[in-house]
């Protein structure tokens, strides 16, 4: 039994029920994908067959969104789940090269997996899960893992840098989910989900800028917060 095996991860519904609703939780999805399509386009370039990894890829949705764009990229996909990854394989069907790993990050910090070196390493609403110690260890991994001139990019969620902002981020997610739901007239509400989100102990959100700094003695440079709303951001930095 590992650490992954006691969270709600591992739980079959738990993973069917973020697939299915992602898209009306998460705030401005649509937006953080095309922050992160902009950055591979402008930073790993289309049709090169760059290698990549989708670190807690769930069932894909940053492959997803890099597949629609270039589907020469040499694509690693790799979850703690076997449920999320099955998933993916059932909605990749049609590129029969992508690489699936089966491996916890607690796993790649131990280095107890054997992967290729990358080009681009990108992750989405994952690494949040770890404790700052492990964070720690996972970007000093990521940054072992990455070529030279590659990039790392997050898409998670963080706190502020100053702790007075965070009841209004929580209350600002959850009126965007509330507008949304009217708007779209959904048949289900969501806007508990922010309360949940900020209450379950397996969310360890850190400040980014403690993140950014620790990217920064890690060894990436330009290490950078490309986009910040509320508790949502990306950042990243290049080796
Ligand atoms: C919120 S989902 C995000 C999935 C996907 N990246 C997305 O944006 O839709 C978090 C993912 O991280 C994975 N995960 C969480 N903790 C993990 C760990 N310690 N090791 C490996 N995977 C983990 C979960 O299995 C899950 O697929």
């Amino acid at each position: 039994m590992t650490e992954f095996d006691e969270t709600l991860w591992s739980e079959r519904e738990y993973a069917q029920e973020y697939r299915d609703h992602a898209d009306h939780y998460i705030q401005e999805r649509d937006m953080l994908f095309k922050v992160l399509v902009s950055f591979y386009r402008q930073f790993i370039g289309i049709g090169q067959a760059k290698r990549m990894l989708d670190l807690g890829c769930g069932d894909g949705a940053i492959a997803n969104q890099i597949l629609r764009v270039d589907d020469s990229v040499n694509l690693t996909l790799m979850d703690g789940s076997k449920d999320m990854l099955d998933a993916a394989r059932l909605r990749f069907w049609q590129f029969p090269k992508l690489q699936y790993v089966l491996a916890t990050f607690e796993a790649l910090i131990g280095r107890e997996n054997s992967l290729p070196t990358f080009d681009f390493i990108a992750s989405a609403f994952a690494i949040h899960h770890l404790s700052w110690s492990s964070k720690i260890g996972l970007f000093e991994q990521i940054y072992a893992y990455l070529n030279e001139g590659g990039a790392f990019l997050n898409i998670d969620t963080v706190f502020p840098n100053n702790p007075s902002y965070t009841d209004w981020y929580y209350e600002f997610w959850r009126e965007w989910i509330i507008d949304r739901q009217t708007r779209l007239e959904l048949k289900e509400a969501f806007d508990h989900v922010p309360n949940r989100a900020r209450t379950n102990p397996e969310n360890k959100l850190d400040p980014l800028q403690n993140q950014l700094d620790a990217l920064t003695r890690i060894g990436f440079k330009d290490v950078e917060c490309h986009y910040k709303l509320g508790i949502f951001a990306i950042f990243g930095g290049r080796k």
